[in-house]
């Protein structure tokens, strides 16, 4: 069978992308926006496609001689997202037909058109009936609500309130109930849809038991040991309740946005699909999902997160707008008797619990400005404690370029009156860390006239660190 996997970057897509490659009697082929944001450990039998869906062109390369697709696509984080998915939809069911694609398998989000139905939940119906409206290719649209597994965005917001809040005052939403379920069973049903015999389309619904998102919090806790305490209170708007949870959480104030509207409408199962067509799938309880999902992230084996995907702007030439920035702080060190591999692991070890090298209170005030400002903030950490890929969120950055014991390149993802890079790179003998910086405007210019003082003091002392540490270091 030759099977396309869309989204293999992202959270569920890479996932699923490690089970399809157990099974040895299927062909699988990515389709990719960009190739360096796969592991470099990426067999070598498998074809990469690069491109996107809005590229009919490189669709129909991508496509030809596909059996079954998968659809793992959404531009949720652009601002006309609704129109880009319903196009980006359009084109791939068109081109699926063209090529003669048997199966299209889509995951969306549960629940259902009414009058507070969220604006993110209506983009993904309205993808699923763009999928499903092509007589020639049979569509299977699986429904998820909450996905519970280490890194996706409502399970880090649920561990990250109740590890920190032993009072939380939250909005009655909190009331509203769902159907979580596990990440490891959403591939189950992901996979099996491969081979299901069945030939018209349809939706399936999963999750498992029905719990409301207090219910979810409370039994978090329990899980981590934890007694937590939970007022509903009438008056907590959408703006306050996003803020708070920017405040709190990793995500950042849009992406709290929303998923707080998504809380006020019940995202429940509405059919008997899943037992009716999977009925050797049972999904795991809440708690148990919660218990895998922490065991992952306390042995660093976090396969994915939610982040990874997020605010990506792989269109960019980063390396052409490096050369471009207006302001640069370089220093240089001489490599002496270091390796240049011992320096490459350290500084490829930067961020998250390990910290920045040098003046950790000064980044920490930088990431609390930045979640004050509805940034991101510093919460994203690390995906791992020894692994970094191209595609990562670090903290408040992302990981672009990657060269093994030459580069690192990084992208600034908090709010900045401008755009930042700093990259850490060895060339012959010597080490150089550079901060870039194009500013917008005025306002630009005088942020970065305004850190000269500090950039003085941190880049400074962060190379002399990361010089010390790679000598000592085995
Ligand atoms: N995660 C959840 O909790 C959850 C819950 C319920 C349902 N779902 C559904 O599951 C699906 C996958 O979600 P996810 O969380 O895995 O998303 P994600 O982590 O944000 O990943 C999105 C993927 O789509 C790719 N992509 C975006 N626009 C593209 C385009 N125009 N052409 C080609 N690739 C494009 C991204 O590639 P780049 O790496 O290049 O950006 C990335 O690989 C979505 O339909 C979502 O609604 C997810």
């Amino acid at each position: 069978m030759k099977v396309l996997l869309t989204g293999s970057t992202g959270y569920i897509g890479r996932r699923l992308k490690y089970m399809i490659l157990q099974d040895k009697s299927i062909e699988l082929r990515l389709f990719v926006r960009n190739k360096k944001a796969l592991s470099s450990n990426i067999s070598k039998d498998i074809d990469v496609f690069e491109g996107d869906t809005f590229d009919r062109e490189k669709l129909k390369l991508a496509l030809k001689d596909i059996d079954v697709a998968y659809y793992l696509i959404h531009s949720l984080n652009k601002k006309n997202y609704k129109d880009l998915d319903k196009t980006s939809a359009q084109n791939f069911i068109d081109i699926a037909k063209e090529c003669g694609v048997k199966r299209v398998i889509y995951l969306g989000g549960l629940g259902v058109k009414n009058e507070n139905t969220s604006e993110h939940l209506l983009s993904r119906i309205e993808t699923g009936e763009v999928l499903s409206s092509c007589n020639e290719v049979q569509t299977i649209w699986i429904r998820a609500g909450v996905i519970i597994g280490s890194g996706s965005t409502s399970f880090e917001i649920i561990r990250n309130l109740t590890e920190k809040l032993p009072i939380m005052t939250t909005p009655k939403w909190v009331d509203t109930k769902a159907q979580p379920i596990s990440v490891d069973d959403v591939l189950s049903y992901l996979y099996e849809s491969l081979s299901i015999a069945i030939k018209e389309n349809i939706t399936v619904d999963i999750g498992s038991e029905e719990l409301s998102y207090k219910e979810m919090m409370i039994k978090t806790a329990n899980v981590l040991g934890l007694k937590r305490f939970i007022i509903p209170v009438p008056f907590l708007s959408i703006g306050l309740s996003s803020y708070w949870l920017n405040i709190f959480t990793p995500v950042p104030f849009i992406v709290a946005k929303a998923l707080i509207e998504g809380l006020k409408s019940e995202v429940t199962i509405q059919n008997d699909n899943a037992k009716k067509y999977y009925p050797h799938i049972n999904p795991l309880s809440y708690e148990d999902s919660v218990k895998k999902a922490i065991s992952e992230i306390k042995s660093n084996q976090v396969v994915s997160r939610w982040s990874d995907s997020w605010g990506v702007t792989w269109d960019k030439d980063h390396q052409h707008e490096i050369s471009d920035a207006i302001f640069v702080d370089r220093k240089l060190e001489n490599l002496n008797e270091i390796t240049s591999k011992k320096v490459f692991k350290t500084f490829m070890s930067i961020g998250g619990e390990n910290g920045w090298f040098a003046y950790s209170f000064l980044w920490k005030l930088r990431g609390m400005i930045d979640k004050m400002i509805g940034g991101v903030g510093l919460h994203r950490g690390r995906r791992m404690e020894k692994e970094l890929r191209i595609g990562d969120s670090l903290d408040f950055w992302q990981v672009v370029d990657i060269k093994e014991n030459e580069r690192l390149l990084l992208l600034a993802q908090m709010k900045l009156p401008g755009t930042a890079w700093l990259e850490f790179k060895i060339e012959g003998d010597k080490f150089i860390q550079s901060a870039y910086f194009y500013p917008k405007g005025v306002l630009g210019r005088l942020y970065w006239y305004c850190l000269v003082p500090a950039h003085y003091f941190v880049f400074r002392s962060m190379i002399k660190n990361i010089m010390k540490k790679a000598k000592y270091s085995n």
